[in-house]
């Protein structure tokens, strides 16, 4: 593939990500090959649009460029969630032990965050289509916010700053669960997540933070 020296992303490593509690490996191995796929389709469509800006002057009526642009949210947006999601889970033999006085006080605060996540999918778990549960923070008001995201590249808050990224799409938990068993994936999920990194996330400034 040409370059033309702008940003070009490639895929983080998740090779220690093995052996999570109710999450299997193979289940790892298909969000990996998605999320690299993502990450292929970011720099390809990248370059591509960059050489169509070149030849085709006029964006407004020219449909490829067009849809090419508009494409470009949607595997960038698909990048960015599934390694955030990858990116804050840890096996359990991993976690760091939570023993001190300040590790019990985060543990308190992080079980009231998870609760908080969790809490609108324990309603309605038979029927919840929302695809993709993210627990964003408001950096205006620092509000802890559930915001509920259907299509990735559709409706996630402008600046918002997710701290945990829950993808409850069929692909995320069918090789491990059933189509009817999403509320036993959600609970497995929560047994691996490193809160130690949605709290890095919280502490974070947004505009520092890399895309890929
Ligand atoms: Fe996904």
């Amino acid at each position: 593939m040409k370059t033309d020296g702008r940003a070009t992303y490639s895929a983080k490593s998740f090779d220690h990500l093995k052996g999570l509690t109710g999450i299997s490996d193979g289940q790892i191995a298909e969000h990996l090959d998605l999320y690299a796929g993502y990450v292929k389709q970011v720099n390809s469509l990248a370059q591509e649009l960059s050489e169509m800006r070149v030849d085709r002057k006029e964006a407004g009526k020219d449909f490829g460029l067009a849809e090419g642009t508009r494409r470009f949210a949607y595997e960038y947006d698909g990048m960015v969630p599934a390694r955030a999601v990858l990116l804050q889970l840890e096996a359990r033999r991993r976690l760091p032990a939570q023993r001190s006085p300040g590790a019990r006080a985060r543990a308190r605060r992080d079980i009231r965050v998870g609760r908080a996540l969790a809490g609108p999918l324990s309603g309605d778990r038979r029927h919840a289509r929302d695809r993709l549960g993210d627990l964003f923070e408001d950096p205006a008001s620092h509000r802890l916010i559930n915001q509920w995201v259907s299509l990735h590249q559709d409706g996630i808050p402008a600046r918002w700053n997710p701290l945990l990224v829950l993808d409850v799409w069929e692909h995320a938990f069918m090789r491990d669960y059933k189509a009817s068993e999403r509320a036993k994936y959600i609970e497995a999920f929560f047994k691996n997540v490193d809160w130690s990194v949605v709290e890095q996330r919280l502490r974070e400034p947004a505009a520092v933070k890399s895309a890929a």
